[in-house]
């Protein structure tokens, strides 16, 4: 196990670039098997997840190559083979992706069932579903779903309007791109990742409409072209450098940014105090003394994301005041509170709320990262807390974060990642 140590107390000076999206770049992986073809993917994080998708894309028979830093080639002219080794999508469940691809573009498809995960239930039933109404037979036994459908036929399908979820949007979108006839996806999802998506799909010679909207539309084409796409600045990576700076204090500015993309985060952390400027592509982050408690619930994009959620339990845990964080999307997602406790704060959790009374500071201790958010949040209390704090389980935050320790400490923050194995770790 790996352990990222800190010492708290420092602030946070400079520019920080972000990197690009972990959840923007993953379906354009699995919508390049779609392509008959060349296509050029660049701003792709170096990250684990990333190396999981590809090595799920040459278990296809893909052909990928880095011709640089963050530009990626993929060439899937030649599948090799319809079958999504278990041991990939059991790592990472967006490797589910591969399932809607491979269905459209050769009629088979046969991926295991990704099962539970840390942060709740994450079914694929929707995108099962979704699979069907395109006239696609599914079967699902012993834990694998095969689908089988010659051609599939455009359809109206329906997702759940409460949860809108993400992956089934996504999933069904690369389905139908090259199905017969039109399809009509109703709750949509709307995130930025979900528009990249479709951008991606349209360059390569797909026909949509609707997107950015809860209804998309689809007209199925015979097949796509290569292209080349630019993947979008990570969300998730930008917002937790702005609660790092809002946790530890100090003036930051993130570089290669859509601060369009965070606006309800740009809105809580100004409602708590902090200062934000913003321009195109940057924003620029002040923060000074204890954050004001803010309530928060957790929504689909433009609501509140759930994978800042953690962070702003760390911002709550010293706030002045207290907070309530109310989580809509999965249902252990606040798994992280045990940890921040064992540093002093004060938390409670009842159902999917947290009450959260802000104590004047946290003091470090050793803690446990449980996934890749949660990670990142442990990391944001140990900048803010007294003394040091020792994450374990840091190989979770590199399945979603590039280079995160590198850019903190570039940043001024005393942290410093070690191999726990033999001599202790000091910093
Ligand atoms: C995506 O997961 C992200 N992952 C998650 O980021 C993110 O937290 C989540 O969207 C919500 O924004 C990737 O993009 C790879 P959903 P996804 O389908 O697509 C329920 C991170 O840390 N649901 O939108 O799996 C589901 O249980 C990760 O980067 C069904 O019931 O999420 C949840 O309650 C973690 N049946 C809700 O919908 C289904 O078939 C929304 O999930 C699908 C989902």
């Amino acid at each position: 196990m790996e352990q990222i140590v800190v010492s708290g107390g420092r602030h946070l000076h400079g520019k920080v670039p972000i990197s690009g999206s972990k959840n923007g770049t993953l379906p354009l992986l699995a919508a390049a098997l779609l392509v008959e073809g060349e296509t050029v993917i660049e701003n792709v994080p170096d990250i684990h997840d990333v190396r999981t998708m590809l090595e799920m894309l040459e278990a296809l028979g893909v052909r990928t190559e880095f011709t640089a830093p963050g530009v990626l080639r993929i060439d899937a002219t030649d599948l090799r083979s319809t079958e999504a080794p278990y041991h990939l999508v059991r790592k990472m469940r967006g490797s589910f992706y591969v399932a809607g691809p491979l269905l459209a573009r050769t009629g088979h498809a046969k991926v295991p069932l990704p099962g539970g995960c840390v942060i709740g239930a994450r079914p694929v039933d929707f995108h099962i579903q979704g699979f069907k109404a395109l006239g696609a037979e599914v079967t699902e036994k012993g834990g694998i779903m095969k689908a089988r459908a010659p051609r599939l036929r455009g359809a109206r399908i329906y997702l759940d309007p409460r949860l809108r979820s993400v992956g089934a949007t996504i999933n069904i979108m690369l389905a139908a791109t090259l199905a017969d006839g039109t399809t009509t996806i109703e709750s949509a999802s709307r995130e930025p990742e979900v528009v990249a998506c479709a951008e991606f799909l349209r360059e390569c010679g797909a026909n949509l409409s609707g997107v950015g909207s809860s209804t998309l539309v689809i007209r199925g084409v015979e097949r796509l072209h290569g292209c080349r796409f630019r993947s979008i600045p990570d969300r998730m990576e930008a917002g937790t450098f702005m609660y790092a700076t809002a946790v530890a204090g100090g003036e930051v500015v993130l570089e290669n940014v859509r601060p369009d993309h965070l606006t309800s985060v740009i809105e809580t952390l100004q409602a708590a105090g902090v200062t934000i400027g913003y321009g195109d592509d940057w924003i620029r982050v002040q923060a000074e003394g204890r954050p004001e408690a803010v309530d928060i619930m957790t929504a689909p994009y433009p609501g509140f994301p759930t994978d800042l959620q953690p962070n702003h339990g760390v911002a709550a845990s010293i706030a002045r005041g207290t907070s309530i964080i109310e989580e809509t999307i999965f249902d252990a997602r606040f798994n992280y509170t045990d940890e921040l406790a064992r540093m002093g704060a004060n938390i409670k959790v009842v159902g999917r709320a947290a009450i959260v009374k802000g104590v004047p500071r946290l003091s470090g201790a050793p803690v446990e990262a449980t996934d890749i958010r949660a990670g990142a949040a442990l990391v944001l209390a140990g900048l803010a807390a007294e003394g040091r704090t020792e994450i374990n389980g840091a190989e979770f935050i590199d399945r979603g974060y590039e280079r995160f320790v590198e850019k903190l400490r570039s940043l001024g923050g005393e942290i410093l990642r070690c191999e726990t194995r033999g001599a202790p770790c000091l910093v």
